[in-house]
């Protein structure tokens, strides 16, 4: 039971959509009371298909703009809500030129490299495939939280890196765009203590213990690091509150670092 080609070819040119989540299909729909309407003649299409226009059109550029957590304005030349006066074909914003970049790597994601699953046994109808959403989540550039604060510590230090994570958890915490879980500092931790970088290891993991509060996890990964610094009051004292927080099956791996400690 294998699709037609031009059949999984268009079912991978769908996939490009991205499902309009109801909070961001914002203005679009009441903008079209104000004489904006979705060309039956697009003039300026170059990697999407013949078959987008009209109302096709709409629902690839709602999703674009969902996924991207952007207005149309962001790729095109215009702004405002009153859509008439846009003028959507111009290539003028490096932002659409980008996008037509990304369109064509999903379709090649969509089409060349996941079709190869299906060659090794996996149904077409089971795959997932890859959108717009699949990578962007809500974000125009999207940068993992953790990758951002490190390369925030590495160019303006720990303090501004520190800053910068109050900020966005203010704007974005709860939606989609970034991972504010303790995940997040607790690795960032780890890869810090492993480069060398205690300060901003400990001042990592002392924001996350501020902002997601204490946990076994948090103490297990700070004592680990003030242990390698030498520091072994501090550490004794981490893993001490790690060994409290912890379920019963994990205690033993504090103790044993606690009486590791006593020894030296
Ligand atoms: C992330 C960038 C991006 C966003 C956001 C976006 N578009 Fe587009 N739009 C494009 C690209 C790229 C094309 C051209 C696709 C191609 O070359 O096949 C396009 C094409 C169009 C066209 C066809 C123009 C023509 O005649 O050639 C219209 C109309 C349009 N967009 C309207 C909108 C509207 C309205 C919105 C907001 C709801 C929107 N777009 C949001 C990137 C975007
Ligand atoms: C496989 C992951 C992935 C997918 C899928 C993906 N993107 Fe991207 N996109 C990225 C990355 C990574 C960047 C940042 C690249 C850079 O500038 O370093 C980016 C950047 C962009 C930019 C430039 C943003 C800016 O501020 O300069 C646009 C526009 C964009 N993507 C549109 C899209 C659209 C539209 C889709 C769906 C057709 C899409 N992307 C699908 C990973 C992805």
């Amino acid at each position: 039971m294998r699709s037609t080609p031009t059949k999984r070819r268009q079912r991978s040119l769908l996939a490009i959509l991205v499902v309009v989540s109801g909070l961001l299909a914002f203005s679009a729909s009441s903008l079209m009371g104000q004489g904006f309407r979705w060309p039956e003649e697009p003039e300026n299409l170059q990697v999407l298909p013949e078959n987008v226009k009209g109302r096709v059109l709409g629902q690839y550029m709602r999703g674009f703009a969902s996924a991207l957590g952007v207005r149309c304005s962001f790729c095109h030349v215009g702004e405002g809500p009153d859509l008439t006066q846009y003028d959507f074909p111009a290539d003028d914003k490096l932002t659409k030129q980008k996008a037509r970049v990304m369109i064509e790597m999903v379709q090649a994601i969509n089409g060349s490299h996941l079709e190869r699953l299906t060659e090794l046994g996996v149904p077409a109808e089971e795959r997932i495939e890859v959108t717009c959403m699949t990578c962007h989540r809500t974000n125009n550039r999207p940068v993992m939280l953790d990758d951002l604060l490190a390369a925030t510590i590495d160019s303006a230090g720990v303090e501004a890196a520190i800053a910068r994570y109050r900020e966005l958890r203010e704007e974005y915490y709860g939606g989609f765009a970034y991972n504010f879980g303790s995940g997040t500092l607790i690795g960032l931790g780890e890869q810090l203590a492993g480069e060398g970088e205690v300060d901003a290891a400990i001042a990592i993991l002392e924001l996350e213990i501020e902002v997601n509060g204490e946990s076994s996890n948090v103490y297990f990964t700070l004592g680990g690091v003030q242990a390698r610094a030498d520091m072994r009051e501090d550490a004794i004292a981490s893993f001490e509150k790690g060994l409290a927080l912890a379920p019963d099956q994990f205690k033993v791996f504090f103790q044993r670092e606690i009486d590791r400690l006593r020894e030296r």
